[in-house]
């Protein structure tokens, strides 16, 4: 490994509303470290959300710029990363993660999750037009995606300051 593990940046994946954002926040503040959302810094470099990215250009120029900010962003030392739940999906994003980062897997099972799509379903365009069995797939489908990681956290009923503090 290039970066000594104590100073590797801590990375967060998951599903799409597992709480990537809230508890990276959350790790960043009980580290003193900076907190860095990827789907943020591709809105700020776009001058627009992945919303809109996926409804003008398409979600195959998402999945680019995402991949080119997160292979830059992985190399900084003791931040921590939020990224967006489709981000796995590319291998590359997986290699650089891993070569690079500690990466925490913030997992959620259905039964919880689902009670949170409602709060979701405007601003995610890959749940957009898809019915609850069809969304219960794509949850299904991701899982094995999240599979590379260096730590899997169990997070139903977990407080939020409970999840970071094991991660820190
Ligand atoms: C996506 C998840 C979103 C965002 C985009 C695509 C996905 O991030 O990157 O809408 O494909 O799962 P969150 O996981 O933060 O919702």
């Amino acid at each position: 490994r290039e970066i000594p593990l104590k100073e590797q940046s801590i990375v967060l994946i998951g599903f799409m509303g597992v709480g990537k954002t809230t508890i990276g926040q959350a790790v960043a503040k009980k580290l003193y470290r900076d907190f860095i959302d990827i789907d943020e810094e591709i809105e700020r470099r776009f001058g627009m959300p992945p919303k809109e990215i996926f409804a003008k250009y398409g979600e195959a120029v998402f999945r680019q710029h995402e991949k080119e900010i997160i292979s830059e962003i992985c190399h900084k030392k003791l931040k921590v990363i939020s990224l967006g739940g489709g981000a796995f999906l590319q291998k590359e994003v997986q290699d650089v993660c891993l070569a690079t980062t500690t990466i925490f897997f913030l997992d959620l099972s259905w039964d919880s999750w689902k009670d949170r799509i409602s709060l979701l379903i405007d601003s995610r365009p890959v749940l957009q037009g898809k019915n609850m069995e069809e969304i219960k797939q794509l949850f299904d489908d991701r899982q094995p995606i999240y599979g590379q990681h260096h730590s899997r956290v169990v997070t139903d009923n977990q407080e939020i300051e409970e999840i970071a503090d094991y991660i820190a």
